[in-house]
Order: structure tokens, then C-alpha cells, then sequence
């Protein structure tokens, strides 16, 4: 039986990933066909790496048809999955989203802050645009998106498109049970995490491991010693004492920038003025990583892959999509509908959460109230995303101005108006639906 797999975004140099995990899963998950889609600026890439996927492919002496391709139509034709990985702008735009706010004395990230809310204008009206192709093309397929903001993509998809197959994916929780298993030195898979909250603002609420209750060990060694479980985007402060013991859950590395915000800036600033910032270094590994994909004697992911902060990414987007075809009712974390899961927010918004996956897709795991300790930040958070992915449907100033003000990491009256005129202003070629730019 034919299944068929299209990865939007396919010249990205994370493809390798996703193409090994896909080797990795074929007896229980035989793809009979791959098709890499990007756009015309993409090309050169796109045939680097299709080369390179294909010598895996051979390599494994697996039997797939692979196809690159510039015409997204033609490639979504019989697709079962549709997993996106895209960046609009490339990293030129992502150095802007990291160097502008950085430039005005605010963080400069890709997914947080100022920067985080240009990337969603940017990248959800691409993203709809896709979901109606794919809802008019293969409708019964799933989109797996792991496109930045993963969170507010997701929920903008299932809010604003026809196409409502679609799951959000992100290594973050990923990281941690790894990490967490490095902690209590056992292997991961006997690691599970009640995770709660949202997209890059996830907390672990508890940990066990082989089923016991080990939250309170984890807890205390992320206490007391000096524990690095940051990907490679993001600077390791550690935590204090104080702050792990007294909020009781484990933090995302994320966190970082809103519970250490002082100290996150002043690294970055420093960062930034002596080295770049995080897309500088990203361009640089870029490529060495094509450098290496052009040598037609390799025939696997290379392991300096792993330098890129969403290394095994693919893990996680291929066990859903594993799960998913073979109906395996296991539980993943993943970006879906509320629908009570959480009774603080409302249940049409996207959560990250453990869900069980089943051919019909997620079914999130209730957990409860949430913590009083940060129930007021994941509202706001929530409130703040939905301001985001309006703004970035209409292209309305005042929702994107009022997404700024919500935005712990911005919250500034005047410093709102200018980091959002200037980002409009260096972002425009990306952003048609904002005709007015200043009142
Ligand atoms: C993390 C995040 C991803 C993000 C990535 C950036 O792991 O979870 O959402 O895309 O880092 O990594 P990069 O190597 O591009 O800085």
C-alpha cells in the first residue's frame, strides 16, 4: 500500500533527520514515497540534499521513491503526512527578529519576544495558504508541524483554515525526559513527564520513572548541582535553589528568558556586539553542514547535525506519525486543542501536552487545574498567542501593538511602538497583510 510522506521546507538542513528517522521506523512505518518541496530560493539546497537522502535511502537498501520538487500542488498529490519545516525570510529574517530587539535593549530570540511575534506574522499566513492546499489536495492527510512558533502555527491552522489535521511538534519535551534520564542515569523510555502548559512555555508538573514518583530526586539535583539540559540555541544559566524549590516543576530551558530575563539580555547583548547573534552562528554551521552533505561518499546524517538546537526533532515527528498509522494509542507530547484538558484555558486553544496518539490523531490527557504558581502566566501567555495569531490573520496595527504590550519580554508602551514599527518596516517584503504601519 502506498504511504507517502511531503516534507515542505525539504532543502532545510535538518531533512537528514527526518529522513533517518523515517530509515530507522521502516518496518513499522514502510513509507513507499518521499517528496521534498521548497521554494525557487531553496533549489540549490533542495539538490544537495535530495542527493543526499537518496544515498540513505540506497544505503538502507530500502525500497522509496523519492522526488524533489518546486511545485508544492503536484507534491501533495496521495501525501499521508505532511510534515513542515520552514523558515520565511531564511535566516536573514531571523538575524532581524534576533538583532533589532537586541539593538533596542529587549530579547532577541526567534521564538520569544519581539522576534517570536514577527516570526508568527510571518510564517502563519504561509502556513494557511498550505493547509488549504492540502485540504483541498489530500485531505485526509496529517500536517505534522514543526514549524517555529510551533505553538501559534498549530493553533492558527485549527482556527483560521479549512484543514483541521493538524498537530504540532517540538523537541523540547523531547530534551527533557533525555535529559531527565541523564539525571537519574536510567534510559529514557522508561522516563515520563506529565508536561503542562504551552509551546516553548512548558513545565514538567511530575516525573517518574519505570512508574515511580521521582519528581522530588530530579528536583532537588537541578537544586543543588549545576545541571546543563539547554539545546544549543540557548545559553545555560542553571537555576537557583530557591526558584526550583519554591515553584515545585520542572522548567523548559526557555524559561530562561522569562524567569532570568536581566541576565539572559546581558549575555545576548554581549553576544551580540562581540559575535553575532544565534542566525550569524547558524549560517555558519549551515554551511559546513552543506559542505559536508555535498560529499557524495555520505550516506548518513552527519553527527555534527546535532549542533542545531532541534537535533532528533525527527525522533518526535516520526513516532507521531508512526503512531498515528499504526493506531498505537501510546502517549506523546504534543501541540493540540485544549478541549478541557486544561480547565483554565479555554478549549479551543492549542496546549502542549501528553496525548494519547491514535489513528484519529491526539487525545489530550486531562491534568487538571493548573498550578497557582504560574496559572497567571499561561493565561496570559495564551492570551497573548491569540492577539499574535489575529494580527497575523488581519494584519491589524493595533493587535500586533496590543501582542507587543501583552508580551512579557516587551510589555513597554513606547518601547511596543518601536520595536513593532521598526520589525514592520525590516520584515515588509514578508508581510503583505500589514498595509498600515503607523498610527
Ligand atoms: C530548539 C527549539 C526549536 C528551534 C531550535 C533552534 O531546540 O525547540 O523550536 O527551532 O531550537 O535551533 P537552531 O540551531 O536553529 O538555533
Amino acid at each position: 500500500m502506498p504511504l507517502k510522506v511531503t516534507i515542505i521546507g525539504g532543502g532545510s538542513s535538518y531533512t537528514p533527520e527526518i529522513i533517518e528517522g523515517i530509515l530507522k521506523r521502516y518496518d513499522s512505518f514502510p513509507v513507499t514515497d518521499i517528496a521534498l518541496v521548497d521554494v525557487e530560493s531553496g533549489q540549490k539546497k533542495l539538490k544537495i540534499i535530495g542527493e543526499l537522502a537518496d544515498r540513505m535511502i540506497k544505503k538502507a537498501d530500502k525500497s522509496i521513491n523519492l522526488t524533489c520538487t518546486l511545485d508544492r500542488k503536484e507534491a501533495l498529490e496521495g501525501a499521508d503526512f505532511v510534515s513542515t519545516q520552514i523558515r520565511v525570510g531564511g535566516l536573514d529574517a531571523r538575524a532581524k527578529d534576533e538583532r533589532i530587539p537586541l539593538s533596542h535593549g529587549y530579547i532577541g530570540q526567534e521564538t520569544n519576544g519581539a522576534g517570536g511575534i514577527f516570526k508568527a506574522f510571518r510564517t502563519i499566513p504561509v502556513l494557511l495558504d498550505l493547509a488549504e492546499d492540502v485540504h483541498n489536495i489530500c485531505p485526509n492527510a496529517w500536517i505534522i508541524n514543526f514549524t517555529n512558533p510551533a505553538g501559534m502555527v498549530t493553533e492558527a491552522v485549527l482556527r483560521h483554515s479549512s484543514h483541521k489535521k493538524v498537530i504540532g511538534v517540538c523537541n523540547i519535551p523531547f530534551n527533557m525526559r533525555h535529559s531527565v534520564a541523564e539525571i537519574l542515569e536510567v534510559s529514557a523510555e522508561t522516563i515520563k513527564i506529565e508536561f503542562v502548559g504551552l509551546n516553548h512555555f512548558v513545565f514538567g508538573k511530575k516525573i517518574y520513572a519505570d512508574g515511580m514518583d521521582r519528581t522530588q530526586e530530579v528536583l532537588d539535583k537541578l537544586a543543588d548541582e549545576e545541571l546543563d539540559y539547554s539545546p544549543a540555541n540557548i545559553v545555560n544559566l542553571g537555576w537557583s535553589k530557591t526558584f526550583i524549590k519554591a515553584m515545585n516543576l520542572l522548567p523548559n530551558p526557555y524559561h530562561q528568558y522569562y524567569f532570568q530575563t536581566r541576565e539572559v539580555l546581558e549575555k545576548d547583548i554581549q553576544a551580540f556586539k562581540e559575535n553575532g547573534t544565534r542566525a550569524e552562528e547558524v549560517k555558519a554551521l549551515e554551511r559546513s553542514l552543506f559542505e559536508l552533505y555535498r560529499n557524495p561518499d555520505l550516506n548518513v546524517k552527519p553527527r555534527e547535525l546535532e549542533q542545531r538546537g532541534s537535533a532528533f526533532y525527527s525522533d518526535v515527528a516520526c513516532s507521531l506519525m508512526d503512531s498515528i498509522y499504526n493506531n498505537k494509542e501510546d502517549i506523546q507530547t504534543v501541540n493540540t486543542l485544549n478541549n478541557g484538558a486544561i480547565p483554565d484555558l479555554p478549549d479551543d486553544c492549542v496546549i502542549e501536552v501528553n496525548s494519547i496518539i491514535s489513528k484519529h490523531g491526539p487525545r489530550p490527557i486531562a491534568s487538571g487545574p493548573l498550578p497557582s504558581t504560574i496559572k497567571g502566566s499561561i493565561i496570559q501567555m495564551k492570551a497573548f498567542e491569540k492577539l499574535v495569531i489575529q494580527a497575523a490573520v488581519t494584519g491589524d496595527y493595533s493587535d500586533a501593538y496590543t501582542s507587543m504590550l501583552m508580551n512579557p519580554l516587551v510589555a513597554d508602551e513606547k518601547g511596543s511602538k518601536i520595536l513593532l514599527d521598526e520589525l514592520l518596516e525590516a520584515h515588509k517584503a514578508y508581510l503583505p497583510q500589514f498595509k498600515v504601519n503607523h498610527y
